[in-house]
């Protein structure tokens, strides 16, 4: 068995109502001054937690103005607002998009780099301030993952910041925090988790210490996302997707995305779609890419989606396609690309964009090239 290091953060926490576990760590710490980064929606839900945080002396600072694709130059203004404000410690509460910046907040604000000096894997030199994930969303993983995303408005593409010191400190994830999120919003993250899961179980660098993640995590959320969507308040189905996209993250550090991951960029960096709802678009066209190469993991991907085993691994890892195309269409996501307002002239573009995407690409079971990428794009017209 190949060697493997599996980083986490320090503290996961999981349960709902687990927002309180936090404020009372939070007061162990003997820290100060907190910054908050969240979201309209979401302060409603904090309120009470914060108001108790406050009753101890801890100064506050909310930041509730990213935005779903936050770029390079907000990420700049935020770290501003939180150098003026002297933090010492930072938490977010909220989609990908917070956790990420809250995690760049705290590794920069008392740096000398520069935040586009770390796009890849491994530039951020140390450490930054202590800082907790309260994700929002079942969703994307953040909160135990070492990545962070952010869109380069110099050339219009989403880039990653992979560094061990973006692991959260703490992360405590509390389905109570999604029961609120709107169906649509549901549908595009719960999809995203589910990417996660696959790409790391069909990923060239699988292993078996992540496989036991990436299948629960296809499991909970296969059978869970259309519930969820349709009740909102199905709290059991809340669980099970907060768990999964919990489980969705913890592959994403040591195994990681695809090429899902990487074809999805293009569609976020230039006509802002919303990353889980990408991935969900592209994510049977790319396992029917990919099936050749790896059928038997295809096949048990598809058993995990809770699919019944056919005569053989191809007709079992087909089912395991419709499976996507059908769960899809129930949750609402469309599959072609024209009902998100691409035309099929910015194709080329996109596949040069997303052949730059190589730090995924080469997780990929099957080499994509760019004319495969064309390919799988025109598919979806
Ligand atoms: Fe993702």
């Amino acid at each position: 068995m190949k060697a493997i290091t599996l980083l986490q953060p320090q503290k996961i926490v999981f349960g709902t109502g687990c927002i309180e576990t936090f404020t009372e760590d939070y007061k162990k710490m003997g820290l100060q001054r907190l910054m908050v980064l969240t979201a309209p929606p979401i302060l409603p839900l904090i309120e009470e937690p914060l108001a108790n945080l406050k009753a101890t002396d801890v100064s506050i600072e909310i930041f509730q103005d990213i935005l779903a694709e936050p770029t390079v130059n907000d990420f700049k203004k935020i770290l501003e607002v939180a150098r003026q404000f002297k933090a010492d410690s930072v938490v977010g509460i909220g989609g990908g998009s917070v956790l990420d910046v809250t995690k760049l907040v705290a590794a920069f604000i008392n740096s000398a780099q520069q935040v586009e000096d770390c796009f890849g894997t491994g530039f951020i030199k140390a450490k930054g301030l202590w800082f907790a994930c309260l994700p929002t969303t079942a969703g994307t993983g953040s909160e135990v993952s070492p990545n962070a995303i952010l869109l380069d408005e110099r050339d219009h593409l989403k880039k990653g910041i992979v560094s061990p010191f973006l692991i959260a400190d703490a992360a405590y994830v509390d389905p109570k925090l999604t029961w609120t999120v709107p169906a649509k919003v549901t549908a595009d993250t719960g999809m995203d988790a589910l990417t996660h899961c696959i790409e790391a179980y069909t990923n060239k660098f699988a292993h078996p210490s992540v496989d036991i993640y990436a299948l629960q995590g296809i499991r909970l959320i296969a059978a869970n996302l259309e519930r969820a969507v349709k009740n909102g308040k199905d709290q059991e189905a809340r669980e099970a997707l907060a768990f999964g996209s919990l489980y969705g993250g913890l592959c994403l550090g040591p195994v990681n995305t695809a090429a899902v991951h990487a074809l999805s960029y293009p569609l976020g960096g230039e006509f802002h779609i919303p990353h889980g709802l990408s991935n969900a678009i592209l994510l049977p066209s790319v396992m029917k890419f990919n099936m050749p190469a790896n059928i038997k993991r295809h096949a048990e991907v598809a058993i995990a989606l809770g699919c019944q085993p056919g005569k053989n691994d191809e007709e079992t890892a087909q089912r395991g396609v419709d499976f996507i195309y059908r769960l899809a269409a129930a949750v609402g996501i469309p599959d072609k690309l024209t009902a998100l307002g691409i035309p099929q002239t910015a194709v080329d573009g996109m596949a040069k964009a997303a052949m730059q995407v190589q730090r995924l690409l080469k997780n990929n079971p099957r080499e994509v090239t760019e004319q495969d990428a064309k390919d799988i794009y025109n598919s979806l017209y």
